[in-house]
Formats: C-alpha cells, sequence, structure tokens
C-alpha cells in the first residue's frame, strides 16, 4: 500500500508463550517489521492477545490510546507474516474499544463445536477441508512415527493423525490456536506445531521431518508394491538411496517386490477415476456371463471420492449367501485368458465365527480381514485409459476361457514358474497396457455391509470406529461383522445404515468417511 514504513508494531507479551513470543520477534526481524520495544506514541498497530480492549488497556495501565495507535489481535500480525508485510487492517482485526474486562467471550472467530464429538466416526470429514496446510504436517509427523516402529512410535503415530482428523472436520479454517478450545486430541505438542506454522507458515519440527535423509528414503522405499518398513530399512542399511539403486543390486524378494520393483514407476503413478470407472464396468460385463446376480462395487478411495488412488478395490458379493463360492478362481480365468494379469495372489477364505471376537488374531491397526481375496497386479490396456464406447470396450472379447483352470492355483506361483521372461523382460517390451494395482474381494451377502464399510475405509475411519465399538459398547467390529462380546453373539446388518444405528453413531456416507 505503499505506506508500509509508517506501519510500527509493538506486540503485548502478556498472554503469549515465551517461546512464541521470540518467534514472533524474530519472524518480524526477518521481513523487516519496525519493532517498537514498549507502547510509544509511534505505535501504529499494537498487538495483543487479550480479548477485549477493556483487559489490554487495564495491563497498560491506560485509559486511552495513543491518538495513532490501533488495537489488533495477533491474526493481524500472523497475516502479515505471511503476506512478508504489513497487510491492510480489516475487521477481524480489530479489538473494538470499550466492552468489559469481565467479559472476555466475545471472539469473532469461529470455534469449534463444544464438545467435539470424540471418535472421528462420529464427525462428518470431507475430502476437501479448510486445513490442509496443517493437516499435511500433521501426517508427515504421523507418517514418520509410524516408520519409525516400536509401540511407542505407533501411539505418537496415532495422535498426529487424530488431531490431523479433527483439523480436518473443521466448518473453518484454523486462524487461532483458541479455536481449538475444547477439541480432543490437540495436547500440547500439538498446539506448539500448529501454532508455529500460524505464525511461520512452517514448523521446524516438520521441517526437519521433511528433509531428513532417512525419511527421505524411507519415503521413497516403503511405496513400492510388496515393501514395508522392515525391507525400506533393509534397503537403507545396505546403503541404497534410489530404486534403480536397489533394482540393480537386489535380486531376493518374493512375487511382489519383484513386480513392484520392475514396475514401480508404473505403479507410482495414480490410477484415475476413470480407470477405475472403466475397469469396474469391464469387470461388471463379465460377470453377467460368469455368475449372473453377482455385484460388484468400487470401493476405497475413489468411493469416499477420490479422483486418483493407489488402486483398484473392487468388492463382490451375491444376494443368496454360497452363491460366490467359487466365482473369484472363474473370474481369474477369464482375466488370465484374457492376457489381463501380470501377476497376483489368490488367498482362499480363512473366515470362522471364532475370528470375529478373538482379539488375538487381530493386528495392532485391525486391518488383516479373512475374506477370499486376490491382491495383484493388472496389465491394463492404455485404451482403457480415456473415455470409451460401449462397443470399442468389449469389441475383443471373443477368447473362450477355460473357467476352472484356476481351482487350485496360485496364480502369483504359476506365472512365475511357467513365464520365461523376468518382471524386468516384460517391463522392457514394448506393450500396449499399463501395471495396475488390483485389490478383488469376495464377501459373503451375510458379512457383506461389514465388508463395504471396511474396504471403503478410510483406514483411519476404521480404527476409530472399532475402536468407539470396543469402548462404549464392548463390541468386536471387523470387516466380517459386529460382535458383542458380553452376550458373546454377532448382530447382522442388512445395510451400512444399520450399522451405524446399531452403533449409535450418526449416519456419514463414504465422502463423509475421510478422516
Ligand atoms: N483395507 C482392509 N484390509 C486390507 C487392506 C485394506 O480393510 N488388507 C481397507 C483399508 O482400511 C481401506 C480400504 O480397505 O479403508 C482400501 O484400502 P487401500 O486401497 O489401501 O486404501 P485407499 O483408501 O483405497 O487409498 P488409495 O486411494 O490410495 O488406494
Ligand atoms: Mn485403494
Ligand atoms: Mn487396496
Amino acid at each position: 500500500m505503499g505506506d508500509s514504513q509508517k506501519v510500527v508494531v509493538y506486540i503485548m507479551p502478556q498472554k503469549i508463550q515465551k517461546q512464541r513470543y521470540k518467534d514472533m520477534m524474530k519472524a518480524a526481524l526477518r521481513h523487516h517489521f519496525i519493532m517498537a520495544e514498549e507502547l510509544k506514541d509511534s505505535v501504529t498497530h499494537l498487538i495483543t492477545e487479550y480479548e477485549t480492549a477493556a483487559q489490554a488497556m487495564k495491563v497498560l495501565k491506560l485509559t486511552e490510546l495513543p491518538q495513532h495507535t490501533r488495537l489488533l489481535r495477533v491474526s493481524w500480525f500472523t497475516d502479515s507474516i505471511k503476506a512478508r508485510e504489513p497487510v491492510p487492517v480489516q475487521d477481524k482485526h480489530v479489538i473494538a474499544q470499550g466492552g468489559d474486562a469481565v467479559e472476555c467471550n466475545q471472539a469473532s472467530e469461529p470455534t469449534v463445536q463444544s464438545p467435539v464429538p470424540e471418535y472421528s466416526c462420529q464427525r462428518s470429514t470431507p475430502l476437501k477441508h479448510h486445513n490442509s496446510r496443517f493437516c499435511e504436517a500433521m501426517e508427515l509427523l504421523q507418517d514418520y512415527a509410524e516408520m519409525r516402529e516400536g509401540d511407542d512410535n505407533y501411539m505418537r503415530a496415532l495422535a498426529w493423525r487424530r488431531a490431523s482428523c479433527v483439523l480436518k472436520s473443521l466448518k473453518f479454517p484454523l486462524t487461532n490456536i483458541d479455536q481449538l478450545k475444547g477439541a480432543k486430541d490437540v495436547g500440547k505438542h500439538v498446539e506448539k506445531v500448529l501454532q508455529s506454522i500460524l505464525d511461520h507458515g512452517t514448523s521446524d519440527e516438520v521441517e526437519k521431518v521433511r528433509n531428513d535423509p532417512w525419511y527421505k528414503k524411507m519415503k521413497i522405499f516403503t511405496k513400492v508394491f510388496g515393501a514395508g518398513t522392515k525391507t525400506a530399512q533393509e534397503w537403507i542399511e545396505k546403503g541404497w538411496t534410489t530404486v534403480d539403486e536397489v533394482r540393480q543390486n537386489y535380486t531376493k524378494g518374493d512375487w511382489r517386490l519383484r513386480f513392484g520393483l520392475a514396475f514401480h514407476e508404473e505403479l507410482m503413478e495414480l490410477v484415475t477415476r476413470l480407470e477405475a470407472d472403466n475397469f469396474t464396468k469391464f469387470i461388471k460385463h463379465q460377470c453377467e456371463t460368469i455368475l449372473p446376480g453377482i455385484s460388484v462395487e468400487l470401493c476405497g478411495g475413489f468411493k469416499r471420492g477420490k479422483t486418483h488412488g493407489h488402486d483398484i478395490d473392487l468388492l463382490f458379493t451375491h444376494q443368496s449367501t454360497g452363491k460366490e463360492v467359487g466365482f473369484l478362481p472363474r473370474l481369474l480365468s477369464v482375466l488370465e485368458s484374457k492376457n489381463l494379469i501380470l501377476c497376483g495372489k489368490w488367498n482362499r477364505g480363512t473366515y470362522t465365527e471364532e475370528a470375529m471376537y478373538s482379539d488375538s488374531k487381530r493386528t495392532k491397526n485391525n486391518q488383516l480381514d479373512h475374506f477370499e481375496k486376490w491382491i495383484g497386479i493388472i496389465k491394463f490396456p492404455k485404451k482403457w485409459r480415456k473415455s470409451i464406447s460401449e462397443e470399442e470396450f468389449f469389441s475383443d472379447e471373443n477368447v473362450s476361457a477355460d473357467l476352472n483352470s484356476y481351482e487350485d492355483s496360485e496364480p502369483a506361483k504359476k506365472k512365475l514358474k511357467t513365464n520365461e521372461l523376468s518382471p524386468e523382460d516384460i517391463a522392457a517390451q514394448s506393450r500396449s497396457w499399463i501395471a495396475r494395482r488390483v485389490d478383488l474381494i469376495i464377501a459373503p451377502y451375510d458379512q457383506y455391509f461389514y465388508a463395504l464399510v471396511g474396504w471403503t475405509g478410510s483406514k483411519q475411519f476404521n480404527r476409530d470406529i472399532r475402536t468407539y465399538a470396543k469402548r462404549t459398547h464392548n463390541y468386536a467390529m471387523t470387516s466380517h461383522g459386529l460382535y458383542d462380546l458380553t452376550k458373546r453373539k454377532s448382530l447382522p446388518a442388512k445395510s451400512e445404515k444399520e450399522i451405524f444405528d446399531i452403533l449409535g453413531v450418526p449416519y456419514f456416507p463414504p465422502e463423509e468417511r475421510n478422516c
């Protein structure tokens, strides 16, 4: 505005945490703000954390402000730091004159509804929200803690994620830490990071992790299909820094890793919604001939409204329980006959009712289930990457499939043994397809709606709704069902809504389960 030279700022230290005050002063100096060390007549912008003018004046021992001084909220200062220069004063920045020292609850900024429902499954969490810069930072810290393993870090990771979920569900952008008063899951450490981002746009703690060489490598390696934190750690210990280096030196590993490494670049490229829809359409069409009445649902991130994902999750069921038996091997045969399978592993279902309440079988994050499924990589025709007509889509499907060849075999093993080409050789070929990760899951109808909730996610939503079920009702919840541990009986459901009703959680559609 040209008159920035005239801006003289004084920040009242009262009510501001010492370290934060220091950080604010540092930021001000960095951007060459003119700072006064006390309230003088020349001060134009008087910044305070007090909520009313009366409170501030009392501390300043004044009855009136100097003629050219305006009393402003800290938000004016943080907005200015973000802009790297003093910003014009807006209404929201101004602390009105008058007002009673006792009445200090008239914050003009929105605050969380109080009390914030404790579990993320009780809150609407949309995909697009107002606080991504905070959530990105907290989920980076979550990610880091998760990679470091051990129980402490696992708890730390969950704490960052829970805090991030609180911010994701806010209906407004966070501008002041006080807006989080009454919110669970926001502890001192979280506050510190958020405050720093509010004040400086970044947090030292977050930036340190972001630039940590170990973290950077872990981040790259754990993205390889089949590589968990253990494998990634092993590669780092060998001194490898890029996937290429791993590829050149690493010969061990199961089929997952071998294909994951060979097709890494392609698999890193995210699956688009259009690709997922096309694939679903194709599978549905095949189902009509293989087993009429089988239903196919695109789950996972796409169901929650994401436009991109790392894979395609398809959940199958048949309304008459039992009819789904034998379906998946037949579908796989068809896909194989059409040369659509690169590699994969078919797992039989291992569900027993006991599995539902025996805690020992459940993993820390409750992610394992016992469904019959296929996890693998599809040779995804490049022409399916764009919008295509029905005729074009199903034109070349006159291959007759050997419907029984999969009955008792493991596709992946078969593939690796009989195929003479190595994954690297296949990847190097000129081809009309790209590699796409696909999960195919079969759920018997009496477990279907639990499977639907489970495979829709998000992962954090599942964690929370399961914890909620256990703590408030002593129910064990999995993707197979809900089990009353007190009465030792299962609670069947005929829709997703019914599951929420049984639990006493308000129903949120998949698009609002993006915790
Ligand atoms: N899931 C599960 N059991 C597994 C794997 C996944 O219950 N063995 C659940 C996850 O909790 C998630 C959903 O299935 O809610 C889909 O998993 P995944 O594809 O890993 O995650 P998405 O949310 O779909 O993310 P993306 O879009 O990246 O694929
Ligand atoms: Mn997915
Ligand atoms: Mn998946």
